[in-house]
């Protein structure tokens, strides 16, 4: 039912905000998710290494597209600091009836590029989500010439499964590019981490 995500129930502990050393990870609303993410729609690097079909949104075309975030499957997290109360980017995760939670991130305030961000806030997500039942495993998939997604994947632990060669048009350049695609189980994730199944 298109409106499903009105009657289902959040999921409370995945909605709790995640701290880390220099973030809170707060998990947002559909128009707390629109706010945050709205400089994506202008920005065609990130458009592009997010793999969005177009290079630029409209503010109305941006809300309209973007899935609502139900506390439950769909998950977007603001990314602010804890010194400073600035949001500098978002988080999200999307959480499929197998357990597998597929991720994506951007950091909209780009002098926090280059500081080890992406590794500590995915990480403290995969921290909370892999304390779920409801998670099995992690997954991401990249261009492969996004250099230091794939660096960070790695640094993560994360499996490579493989390459899918000329599978994305680039809307910026209409080359077709490969992609990559992780893995990592959540109880492989717990045991790097020395951390107990919730
Ligand atoms: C991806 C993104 C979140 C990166 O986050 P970040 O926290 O700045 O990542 P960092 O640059 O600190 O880490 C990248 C790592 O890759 C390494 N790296 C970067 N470019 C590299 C290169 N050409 N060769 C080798 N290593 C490289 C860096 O040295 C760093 O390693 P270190 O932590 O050991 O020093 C940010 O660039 C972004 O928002 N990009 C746009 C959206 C995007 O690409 N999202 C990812 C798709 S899911």
């Amino acid at each position: 039912m298109a409106l499903g995500f009105l009657s289902r129930p959040k999921d409370c502990y995945l909605v709790e905000t995640v701290r880390t050393e220099r973030f809170k990870l707060v998990n947002c609303s559909w128009l707390q998710a629109v706010r945050t993410t709205l400089p994506w729609a202008n920005d065609p690097d990130t458009l592009h290494a997010l793999m969005y079909e177009s290079t630029s949104y409209s503010r109305l075309h941006w809300a309209a597209q973007l899935d609502v975030p139900d506390g439950r499957n769909l998950f977007f997290h603001a990314i602010v600091t804890k010194d400073g109360n600035e949001t500098i980017g978002a988080h999200r995760i999307r959480l499929n009836r197998s357990g597998t939670a597929n991720m994506g991130i951007a950091l909209t305030d780009k002098t926090w590029w280059g500081k080890g961000v992406f590794e500590e806030v995915r990480g403290g997500l995969m921290d909370h989500f892999s304390q779920s039942p409801r998670v099995v495993r992690f997954a991401g998939r990249v261009l492969a010439r996004n250099v230091s997604s794939v660096y960070n994947y790695k640094k993560l632990g994360f499996r490579f499964i493989g390459h899918d060669c000329k599978s994305w048009r680039s809307p910026l350049t209409g080359e077709l590019m490969d992609t990559m695609y992780f893995e990592c189980l959540a109880e492989d994730w717990r045991a790097s981490r020395g951390l107990e199944p919730g």
